[in-house]
């Protein structure tokens, strides 16, 4: 790319936006020139704002530190110096709806993080590798908006990362009844060990509104297009129990399956490994080279081995064998603030960028 893009991201200072500007440092294709937050942090330098709230393992980059937060509800004035932005902030559902169409309809991109516009009909909610098709309905959507160049996408919930894509890779074989647990790291909900203590050592049997959303919106992702919005799949069924437990980072899922056309577990990894989309063949910047691997070994996948495969945008299955009750149960694994928030929109933005929805202005 001859000159960069230029990116805002709302909700900088947040642990997603935190995620965002580490992630965007040195990037080939986007440079951050605006970050924005709450009233509370606007007028500050980014520095100021986070103060001792940067979560991130590496350093602040030096590029945003004197940077002057703007605030994320002057739509127009933070819109005129970015060719798009990413949002991350943490309002009321219907302020998030409400803000990212007033960013849409300045001509402005927004590539989402946040839940809000995940079952807009003309929204398209994706998975670079599983269902790039769905950006169809970006000319829809902007249709309604009355838009040329603005529009909304965004990706969907961190818990179904660890198997939506096994699932995937898997259709041939015409899965149609899912069980899941997932055992999700506290980062999911903007949290560290120091802000969150009482999750040193305790396990909490509920996440708000993470059960409905792992199992509904995997049916998204293998919905179709049909005059001009997405349609659900209706199959596979997906029952699923969501657990906090004390992880900083990865969000392991046990999952069972009964298929229709039962495969052999042969067939099975086959699939995994050899699964591939269009984030690989047009070697986006930040999609992984493999993005499923199997790991052989009994104790395996593990948070602390493997979160960081492919720079936490890959995949990791384990324990791949036949049920005595459905056909056949695994262990998937994947990073939830990488793949599952930050890593996963600006894949999409990349993907977005590379057919042509995102231009400069
Ligand atoms: N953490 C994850 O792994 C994850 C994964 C998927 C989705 N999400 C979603 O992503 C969003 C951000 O999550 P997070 O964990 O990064 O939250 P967070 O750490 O609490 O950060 C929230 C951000 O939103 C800003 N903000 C809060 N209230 C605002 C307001 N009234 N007006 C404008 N800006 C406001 C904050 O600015 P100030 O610093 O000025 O307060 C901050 O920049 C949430 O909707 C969350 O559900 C998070």
């Amino acid at each position: 790319m001859e000159k960069k893009l230029k990116v805002g991201v709302l909700g900088a200072t947040g642990m997603v936006g935190q995620r965002f500007i580490s992630l965007l440092e040195n990037h080939p294709w986007f440079e951050v020139v605006t970050v924005a937050a709450s009233p509370r942090s606007a007028g500050k330098t980014y520095e100021e704002a986070v103060g001792g709230r940067w979560k991130m393992s590496t350093p602040m980059p030096e590029a945003v530190k004197q940077m002057v937060v703007m605030n994320v509800n002057e739509v127009e004035k933070v819109a005129a110096g970015v060719d798009f932005v990413f949002s991350a902030v943490d309002m009321t559902k219907d302020e998030i709806k409400a803000i990212e169409e007033a960013y849409a309809r300045t001509e402005t991109p927004v590539v989402s993080n946040n839940s809000a516009h995940r079952w807009t009909p003309d929204v398209p909610m994706v998975v670079p590798e599983i269902n790039p098709e769905h950006f169809e309905v970006i000319r829809y959507q902007r249709e309604r908006l009355g838009t040329k160049r603005g529009f909304i996408a965004v990706k969907p919930n961190c818990s179904i990362q660890s198997y939506a894509p096994v699932l995937t890779a898997w259709k041939e074989f015409e899965p149609y009844e899912v069980v899941a647990t997932t055992y999700q790291a506290i980062s999911g909900a903007g949290k560290t060990f120091k802000d969150w203590p009482e999750m040193v050592e305790n396990i909490i049997p509920y996440i708000g509104g993470e059960e409905e959303k792992s199992e509904q919106e995997p049916l998204r992702l293998w919905g179709k297009v049909e005059d001009g919005r997405i349609v659900k799949a209706e199959s596979p069924v997906i029952t699923c129990q969501c657990i906090r437990v004390p992880v900083l980072d990865g969000h392991t899922a046990a999952v069972f399956v009964k298929f229709r056309k039962k495969p052999t577990k042969e067939q099975l990894i086959e699939k995994l490994v050899s699964f591939k989309g269009l984030p690989q063949e047009l070697e986006l910047p930040s999609a992984p080279k493999q993005f499923i691997q199997y790991l052989e070994e009994d104790n395996r996948p593990q948070v602390s081995l493997d979160v960081n495969f492919e720079r936490g945008m890959g995949i990791s299955v384990g324990r791949l064998r036949e049920d005595t009750v459905y056909d056949f149960k695994f262990v998937g694994l994947s990073h939830n603030t990488l793949r599952g928030a930050a890593g996963g929109a600006l894949l999409c933005a990349e993907l977005l960028t590379a057919k042509g929805y995102i231009q400069a202005k």
